[in-house]
């Protein structure tokens, strides 16, 4: 059965063993193992039951650390770790040779980052080397927030989850690559596009019309719930619809009041967008544990973190 537990030292001993943790972030909890490890990696994708052909992100806890794992680093990507580390940016970067085709399902470039929460930094600090970890859920069900989350997803396949709280930013972080001169943006996350460009000046967003998952956050059916969950933009004409069904509502900051709604979720009531990305999470997963018929969620003010609110949301909405 899993544990619960603070205790840095434990974390230490699985890790050396080739084994994988749960473990805090200030985006999500991630699923976290040795990067040399191939044991530890291949735990890593079979206990998410992920794709082999979708990569991991690198985990370090300090910025020296960064040319064991990237080469040939743009200016603009120095600038963007320099602004934004530790914290919830993930660079996409020129691979350095240590860095195995299993990490990075064989690309070229490797996806790295700095996390911002002191249980994440300790372990790192106290292992001798990097951690992959990708969020810790199955592969399309919804990131956990909490180790609570992570332990009712995987009860009997890891050992331990280190509880680290609930999640500051509470979704996946930014992943932005560069091309040339060029910055793209590979994943919408918990720092929005407009705190990146006020940095690096105009990105683009990358197209993926030919369906190729280069950046599988980016598939289209993910953080799903599995009871029926739909974004609506008139959420009252669509709960009259819906009557004789059981309603669940998530909304940004207004209160439904309609007899026909069996609950809802606020994701923060003065209208936050931080407020509201840390509630997302937790707020679906409650929801998605009531055997509601249907989630009715707004579609959110797209700008600012909103725009990355609605993305997973939109996702979270197919089929
Ligand atoms: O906030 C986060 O980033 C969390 C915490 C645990 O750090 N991690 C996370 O990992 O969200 P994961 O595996 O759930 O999502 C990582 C995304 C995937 O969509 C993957 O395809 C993309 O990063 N990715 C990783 N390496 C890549 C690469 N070389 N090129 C393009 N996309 C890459
Ligand atoms: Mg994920």
């Amino acid at each position: 059965m899993i544990s619960i537990t603070k205790d840095i030292d434990i974390a230490v001993k699985i890790l050396n063993n080739e084994q994988v943790i749960g473990f805090p972030t200030e985006t999500v909890y991630g699923l976290a193992g040795n990067i040399f490890s191939e044991k530890a990696i291949h735990s890593i994708f079979e206990i998410k039951k992920r794709p082999k052909f979708n990569p991991l992100i690198v985990h370090i806890s300090k910025l020296e650390a960064l040319d064991k794992i990237a080469i040939e680093i743009p200016e603009k990507a120095k600038l963007l770790a320099k602004t934004f580390w530790p914290g919830s940016l993930t660079l996409l970067l020129k691979k350095h040779h240590s860095i195995s085709d299993l990490i990075t399902a064989g690309k070229e470039t490797v996806a790295v980052r700095i996390p911002n929460h002191p249980m994440a930094l300790a372990i790192l600090d106290a292992v001798d080397f990097p951690l992959a970890a990708p969020s810790a859920n199955p592969f399309g069900r919804i990131s956990p927030t909490t180790a609570q989350h992570v332990a009712d997803f995987f009860p009997t396949e890891i050992e331990a989850v280190f509880d680290g709280g609930s999640c500051e930013n509470g979704i996946e972080s930014t992943i932005v690559g560069f091309e040339g001169e060029k910055v793209i943006v590979f994943r919408l996350g918990a720092i929005s596009i407009e705190e990146i460009e006020k940095v690096v000046g105009k990105t683009e967003m990358i197209n993926y019309n030919d369906n190729s998952p280069v950046a599988p956050g980016m598939l289209k059916k993910h953080y799903s719930p599995e009871t029926h969950f739909i974004q609506a933009n008139d959420v009252e004409a669509t709960i009259q619809q819906n009557q004789n069904l059981k309603i669940g509502i998530l909304s940004f900051s207004k209160k439904y009041q309609s007899k026909f709604v069996q609950a809802q979720e606020i994701l923060s009531e003065t209208g936050n967008f931080k407020e509201a990305s840390r509630n997302l999470y937790a707020a679906m997963h409650r929801l998605d544990k009531l055997n509601l018929d249907i989630i009715i969620s707004e579609i959110f003010p797209n700008f600012d973190l909103g725009k990355s609110i609605n993305d997973r949301l939109r996702r979270a909405t197919e089929k």
